[in-house]
């Protein structure tokens, strides 16, 4: 009861943010800009905190072992965080919730801006609440991130953490890798990287997704200097017969995950929006509508050996469940926890009764 009472209020609340702002900028002629929504609610969250330990109380599940082990980090569960989010606040209440770990945002090796606003927009496909995104990967940077993420309470919690990481060229990669690898490579934390190879929303967000041989040399690289899993996340919008040559040559390597995967690319036109909801007339979407996309991708790439985390469309304990029959050994939640972080335990609670 308390779950669902909960993901009504944070519901609701967020609802009531949305008018107040998207009226406020209809008044002074601005377009609807979700952004200003998400960043309302992270200043509530904040806020909020005093209570987390009552919400945990009265929303955590029976103790179960759904524990998935890849390598040498345990998921406490196969629910996991997608890289879309650095507020490290929203990503300890992940944590008080209950999910198994995580990906920290996309980082470039400099602070970036990211695309002019609006980025972000809430849309309705086939009745279900989605979003498109064209933020472009805005960010403090790899070094500033390192700094905060190290001294944050995040690491209090002992779930994996991974590092996404995003660039231009693979040099750019290569030098976000080494930034965060000099701070963590003594650390015994269960931390892992993910290279995002399928940005939809920057120029060359997939120049490594197109040249097999530089992202082989890449990894080539990045595993002279650390032993720790590497996660590669591709894109939904490549032709099945470029993932599996993708999975071939990534799976070669040791302790390596693919992660399937990211927002698929949709013009603005295409959803039967206006050009200037987006400022560049589309961006990547995310929600339910990408779940059959990703289970096809999970039987495209059972075959390999490398272990999948399924990522796109993941909303309900029956997604989870489907996903997982279909061969991945986790989930990435991206959409379904901006709408409401709740159904984190939510998802849980079925699941561990299921089990
Ligand atoms: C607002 C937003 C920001 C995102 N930023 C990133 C990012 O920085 N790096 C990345 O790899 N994916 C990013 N994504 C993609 C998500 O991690 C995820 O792959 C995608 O949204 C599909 O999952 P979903 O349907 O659960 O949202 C972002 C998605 C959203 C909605």
């Amino acid at each position: 009861m308390w779950i669902n009472l909960f993901g009504y209020w944070y519901k609701g609340i967020r609802y009531v943010i949305k008018i107040l702002i998207f009226t406020a900028r209809k008044i002074v002629l601005k377009p609807k800009d979700l952004e200003g929504v998400v960043k309302s609610g992270h200043i509530l969250l904040k806020l909020s905190k005093p209570t987390w330990p009552i919400i945990k109380q009265l929303t955590r599940s029976k103790k179960a072992n759904n524990q998935v082990e890849i390598y040498d980090l345990k998921f406490e569960n196969p629910l996991t965080f997608a890289a879309y989010e650095s507020n490290i606040d929203l990503l300890s209440f992940f944590l008080e919730l209950g999910i198994g770990g995580g990906c920290y945002k996309t980082m470039m090796i400099q602070p970036r801006a990211g695309n002019p606003r609006p980025r972000l927009q809430e849309v309705m496909i086939d009745n279900q609440p989605s979003l498109i995104n064209a933020l472009g990967l805005p960010g403090k940077g790899a070094k500033e991130t390192i700094k905060q993420i190290l001294s944050s309470s995040l690491l209090t919690y002992q779930r994996p953490l991974g590092f996404s990481i995003g660039g231009d060229n693979s040099d750019d990669y290569r030098q976000t890798f080494m930034t965060y690898e000099n701070h963590i490579k003594d650390m015994k934390y269960p931390f892992y990287y993910e290279l995002n190879i399928s940005c939809p929303n920057t120029d060359s967000g997939q120049c490594l997704a197109d040249n097999h041989n530089e992202l082989s040399g890449l990894l080539k690289e990045l595993r002279t200097h650390t032993n720790r899993v590497i996660s590669v996340k591709i894109s939904p919008d490549q032709a099945n017969h470029e993932i599996t040559a993708l999975a071939d040559m990534v799976c070669q390597y040791d302790r390596m995950i693919i992660n399937a995967g990211n927002t698929t690319y949709r013009s603005c036109v295409e959803l039967g929006l206006n050009n200037n909801t987006i400022s560049r007339e589309g961006g990547g979407l995310s929600g339910p509508s990408l779940l059959p996309r990703t289970l096809e991708l999970m039987r495209l790439l059972k075959e390999f050996k490398c272990p999948i985390i399924a990522t796109g469309g993941v909303h309900s304990e029956a997604s989870v469940r489907a996903c997982l029959a279909e061969g991945a050994s986790l989930v990435g939640i991206a959409t379904a926890l901006v709408m409401n972080p709740f159904i984190i335990p939510k998802i849980l609670k079925t699941y561990v009764h299921r089990c």
